[in-house]
């Protein structure tokens, strides 16, 4: 069933619909929507604030965060870019012209600053000091215990009360330092609430009554994504959102799908077991048709080699020109099994 997307504005929605698929990295493309769709939805409400993100590679996911994002709030891209030493277990790769290109191609503002820096170094930086100011953050650098528990903490510590945070891979089975992450620094006190579950990336709140505001306002936004309610995660009750094709609605009035190669995640499980149900029946049937091919040819062989053979002993002299047609069809008969 083809969901709708809030009205989004104009650059957020050309590049959902025609972008997306353009620029290479890990996002779901739903989990585009629902990022793009509450970072709106936000100001909608109220909310002001920059965003940020950590773990670029070309932009994929940031560009639903920045575009079309108010002059006055700035959308902080952090990423050890071209130091790729730094990225110690080699999730991804950062490359920063790639990027500039991207946020150039699909218009991304000025109030887009680059960092290229470890996570690790934020803190020393002062970038923690700055104070809270983020109202989206977003986790998507390192993928060990430790660089996702640092940046879970720095995270916590620059949003803003209303802010959220959101991180990736929290139930990759190839990256299992995420949710390792998670809940070392849930169990070492973090106060970040596990909020929504979006394909791929879990969302936290800065407290249990806006975990329970963003559980609200993403049901009001994308009515129709809501797979599940209520799924305990560590203490708390979660809401999850599923894959989706999407019709994208702009603020002109317009509406399109988003173009290029859909996943195969997006083909609903009940479709897929029929493709795969017609798969097997057409296997079945080729294996028919060839065991009734070799039994016609062994039939075949069977009745005539015993003419030929009689009439070779007795008619030698009018076996002989047929000879070689004999030998080409027993080619031919041996070539098709
Ligand atoms: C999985 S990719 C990010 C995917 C991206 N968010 C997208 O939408 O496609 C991980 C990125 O994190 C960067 N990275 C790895 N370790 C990092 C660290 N300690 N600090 C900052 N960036 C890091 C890599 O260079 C890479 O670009």
């Amino acid at each position: 069933m083809t969901a709708v997307t809030p009205v989004l504005p104009g650059l957020k929605a050309r590049y959902l619909r025609s972008g997306l698929h353009q620029v290479k990295g890990w996002l779901a493309v739903s989990t585009a929507v629902y990022l793009s769709g509450i970072e709106v939805a936000q100001r909608t409400d109220g909310i002001t604030g920059d965003v940020a993100e950590i773990g670029i590679h070309h932009g994929k996911s940031f560009l639903c965060l920045s575009l079309d994002l108010p002059v006055d709030q700035r959308a902080i891209a952090i990423d050890v870019f071209d130091n790729q030493t730094a990225n110690v277990d080699g999730s991804g790769r950062g490359d920063r012209s790639i990027f500039e290109q991207n946020l150039t191609t699909y218009g991304a503002g000025s109030n887009v600053e680059i960092r290229q820096s470890s996570s690790l170094d934020l803190e020393k930086d002062g970038f923690v000091e700055a104070g809270r100011r983020f109202r989206i953050f977003s986790i998507d650098g390192g993928h060990t215990a430790e660089i996702t528990e640092n940046d879970l903490w720095i995270a916590e510590r620059t949003v803003i009360d209303r802010g959220l945070v959101v991180l990736d891979d929290v139930l990759n089975r190839h990256w299992l330092g995420v949710i390792s992450g998670l809940f070392t620094y849930l169990g070492n006190g973090g106060a970040l609430v596990p909020a929504v579950f979006v394909p791929n990336k879990l969302i936290l709140a800065t407290s249990a009554d806006q975990a329970k505001y963003y559980r609200v306002l993403f049901a009001e936004q994308f009515p129709g994504g809501r797979e599940k309610s209520d799924v305990p995660l560590a203490g708390n009750l979660i809401d999850v959102y599923a894959e989706r094709p999407w019709l994208v609605r702009d603020t002109d009035g317009g509406s399109g799908p988003i173009t290029g190669h859909e996943p195969m995640a997006t083909i609903p499980a009940a479709r897929l077991a029929e493709l795969e149900r017609q798969l097997t029946s057409a296997q079945r049937e080729r294996d028919t048709t060839r065991a009734e091919l070799t039994a016609t040819q062994q039939r075949l062989r069977a009745a005539t080699m015993p003419l030929y053979r009689k009439a070779a002993r007795r008619m030698p002299w009018l076996a002989r020109p047929v000879r070689p047609i004999v030998r080409q069809v027993r080619g031919v008969l041996h070539r098709t099994k």
